[in-house]
């Protein structure tokens, strides 16, 4: 499996040939190194309705004829926006690709999107469980700590937790050392910082903070990619 950042809370995974990709927030993402038309993908999916999650979801979906994966509210929300195929679901259930399960899981956050003068309401916000092949990802999506996310950790053991670290929108690095040590991961990858000069923080001291605590952590920078076998 292969886990590439594209900066934000955007992240392929890859397993062997199928490509799943989460917040697929490109366009509009300073640190995204690729263009929404470079990228082949056979599965989107959805942490929740923010701008910067959404991103260029309808556009991948429809260029890929790929379904997209969310909450019931904003996969409903993204039918009537031209994506034809969506996988309505919701929160404690998965649903099962022929490559891989993807479960959503509770993130304390809002979900909605500007819809001319008003916000729209787009369910809950989730954080993504990703099965396949025996290894298992946490996308935590934009969220605050909550110490369920033990039962993340001692439900689905995850090998790799991406985790935000941004404060303000979501944990700050303090919170995610916490949820770390929750969840106990194989490897920690800090997410959802430095997008913007609200949510800047230092990677490199939070993975520093994880190794005190005997946990693994690794930065990503966009484009970089982590393989675990
Ligand atoms: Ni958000
Ligand atoms: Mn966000």
């Amino acid at each position: 499996m292969k886990i590439t950042y594209y900066g934000h809370a955007c992240v392929m995974i890859e397993v062997e040939s199928k490509k799943l990709i989460i917040d697929p927030f490109l366009r509009d993402n300073p640190l995204c190194p690729v263009k929404p038309e470079e990228l082949a993908v056979d599965c989107i999916a959805l942490t929740h309705g923010h701008s910067d999650h959404l991103g260029e979801a309808v556009f991948l979906a429809q260029r890929n004829k790929a379904p997209v994966v969310a909450i019931f509210e904003l996969a409903l929300y993204l039918q009537t926006k031209g994506v034809s195929w969506v996988e309505p679901m919701n929160i404690g259930g998965k649903v099962s690709l022929p490559w891989g399960d993807i479960r959503l899981v509770p993130a304390f956050h809002s979900s909605s999107i500007e819809e001319g003068k008003e916000r729209r309401y787009l369910g809950m916000p989730a954080g993504i469980v990703f099965t396949s092949g025996g290894k298992t990802v946490y996308h935590a999506g934009d969220t605050g700590l909550f110490s369920d996310m033990k039962l993340i950790g001692e439900l689905y053991h995850p090998n790799v937790a991406l985790l935000p670290i941004g404060d303000r929108f979501t944990m700050g690095p303090a919170e995610a050392l916490k949820a770390a040590q929750w969840i106990r991961p194989q490897v920690t990858v800090p997410i959802h910082y430095n997008t913007f000069p609200v949510i800047k923080q230092d990677p490199h001291a939070f993975v520093a903070d994880l190794e005190k605590m005997g946990l693994k952590g690794v930065v990503l920078a966009p484009g970089e990619a982590l393989t675990i076998s």
